[in-house]
């Protein structure tokens, strides 16, 4: 049985990626959404013609991922497509932040997406994909959301080295990177109206297009993706200046 798995698919871009999956990818017999509100989840489930599988986990838990583990070794799917979108942020400044809040950003954001990836492998074959959704914010550091965008980077980081890996095997990996998206993740992120002059000027990115997009340009080998112009800009800046003055430019 071919599947799709999706992490983070309750709300913003994870339930748009599970539409598009649905629509694009006529292959996958079964798509796996993951997210601890399971209400959320199951109402996703019923827009969807093709069979789901609704899992209501937390995958900063060892427990959780034990379960998803058994479940793997138990079903032995096929997993055509593994979407790591799962993630949150929190603006402030480092010493603002609770150490619980750093600690759990670098567990959803960096340990599960990790962890769910090695989990996943064996489960793949020749042309399987692997798409993770990192941001803008791994392109340079930023100030006010120094862990976040640490996490990212990491993503970054881990996508392009992976994909070097995978090759042969003729897996893809893609790192996603949105520009802001009017998703829950601001209202999470403690990001409202007059709180950041660069997230009250950036661009929007639309959740429905990025995951419109990055499904078409995954199934074409790509690597890195940023879909909005203006951050395709911004990538090919944050290669070209230093990073010190990158941030000045960016400051969040
Ligand atoms: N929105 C933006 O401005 C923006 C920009 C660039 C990149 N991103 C990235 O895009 C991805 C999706 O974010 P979004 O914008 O769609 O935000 P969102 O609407 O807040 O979605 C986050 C998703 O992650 C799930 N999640 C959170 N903690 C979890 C946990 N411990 N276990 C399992 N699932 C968990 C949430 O579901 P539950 O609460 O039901 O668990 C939700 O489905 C994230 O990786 C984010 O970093 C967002």
């Amino acid at each position: 049985m071919k599947i799709a798995i999706i992490t983070g698919a309750s709300s913003g871009l994870g339930h748009e990626f599970a539409l598009e999956t649905a629509r694009q990818r006529r292959e996958i017999e079964e798509i796996w959404l993951i997210a601890r509100r399971r209400d959320r989840l199951e109402e996703l489930a019923s827009q969807i013609s093709k069979k789901t599988r609704v899992l209501s986990l937390d995958i900063t838990d060892d427990g959780s991922l034990a379960t998803l583990s058994a479940l793997l070794e138990e079903e032995k799917p096929e997993i055509s497509l593994l979407i790591n979108n799962a993630g949150f942020g929190r603006l402030g400044d480092f010493k603002e932040l609770s150490a619980e809040d750093s600690r759990d950003m670098l567990r959803l954001n960096c340990e599960a997406l990790t962890v769910i990836t090695r989990m996943c492998l064996p489960f793949m074959t020749a042309n399987s994909e692997i798409i993770n959704t990192c941001s803008i914010a791994s392109f340079a550091p930023n100030a006010r959301m120094a862990v976040y965008s640490s996490t990212k980077a990491y993503v970054l980081s881990f996508s392009k080295a992976l994909r070097f890996e995978l090759k042969p095997d003729k897996i893809n990996v893609l790192a996603v990177c949105p520009g802001p998206m009017d998703t829950e993740f601001l209202p999470v992120a403690g990001i409202a109206k007059g709180t950041s002059f660069t997230f009250d000027t950036l661009p929007r990115d639309n959740p429905t297009k990025i995951a419109e997009k990055s499904l078409k340009v995954s199934k074409k080998g790509v690597g890195v993706y940023a879909c909005h112009p203006f951050y395709k800009f911004y990538r090919v800046l944050a290669k070209i200046f230093p990073h010190s003055i990158v941030m000045k430019l960016c400051k969040t």
